[in-house]
């Protein structure tokens, strides 16, 4: 069976609440599913429940792996010190020395049948600064062998202007039924094309009718953008959200195993 996945490592952005982290989990499962190991990097600071409850049903995360990398004081965001990130002992970049999974000690991961969830840290006390330290692991948390790896951001777009999507492979950009969902989709795709290497591929979201769907599909046309399929409401999904449970079966995982064939083909 060939594995178009492989080495990859796949982004997903879109604005607050259209669905990112539910995609990624629907994506690590049905990967997980597809015989990859599947390695998910939460690199969204500013949610503290993060995405250990929608993957695992796990009320906590692993330890925060900016400190694996020696924390604040020796991270420093990527705008003010663009250069990419060592080890603690080191001056070799990760992105030119990968991370082996086994120099990581176990606290600062989850596993479970194969999927692998890593966080690179959350916003924890008043004024400790901003979420960029953490966005350079989000950017250079590379991790060597035969995996695919899902990277899970805060919402919006400043992790393009930290330039976090410097080291993937491709963008997921997800779009709900919302006016600034399609105006943010506009923005990232601009974006992407200044930074030129990576792919980029649109997902709607949240789609109930057939009226709303060509009424967002006519939108993202208007603006020249493509999209790959759509997600509709799902039920399961707003439970395990609610519910703080792991995403099961359901409409949603189906239509993202049709997404998940279209981006094969396509890479
Ligand atoms: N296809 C869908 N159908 C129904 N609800 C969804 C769907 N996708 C996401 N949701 C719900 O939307 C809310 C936000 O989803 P979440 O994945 O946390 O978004 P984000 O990570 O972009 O902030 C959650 O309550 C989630 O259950
Ligand atoms: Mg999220």
């Amino acid at each position: 069976m060939s594995k178009p996945f492989l080495g990859k490592r796949i982004l997903v952005c879109g604005k607050g609440g259209c669905g990112k982290s539910s995609i990624i989990s629907l994506m690590a499962h049905i990967l997980r599913d597809e015989t990859y190991r599947v390695i998910v990097l939460d690199g969204d600071a500013s949610n503290p429940g993060g995405i250990a409850r929608l993957m695992f049903g796990s009320t906590q995360g692993p330890k925060a792996l900016i400190r694996f990398f020696g924390g604040r004081k020796k991270v420093e965001c990527p705008v003010d010190d663009p250069a990419p990130l060592t080890r603690i002992n080191d001056t070799a970049p990760i992105t030119e020395k990968n991370i082996d999974l086994a120099e990581i000690p176990p606290e600062y991961f989850m596993e479970k049948e194969n999927i692998f969830l890593f966080q690179v840290g959350k916003i924890e006390q008043f004024c400790e600064g901003c979420d960029g330290p953490m966005s350079k692991v989000t950017r250079d948390f590379i991790v060597k062998g035969q995996h695919v790896q899902l990277i899970d951001v805060e919402a919006g777009i400043e992790h393009f202007g930290r330039g976090v999507e410097q080291n993937v492979d491709l963008i997921l950009v997800v779009i709900d039924p919302t006016f600034e969902s399609l105006l943010i989709a506009e923005k990232i795709t601009h974006l992407c094309s200044q930074m030129g290497k990576a792919r980029v591929y649109t997902v709607l979201n949240k789609v109930q009718t057939k009226e709303m769907e060509s009424i967002m599909l006519a939108e993202l046309k208007k603006k020249k953008i493509e999209t790959l399929g759509v997600v509709h409401f799902d039920d399961e999904l707003i439970k395990a959200g609610l519910m703080g449970t792991q995403l099961r079966e359901g409409i949603a995982r189906e239509d993202m195993k049709m997404i998940i064939k279209k981006i094969a083909e396509n890479l």
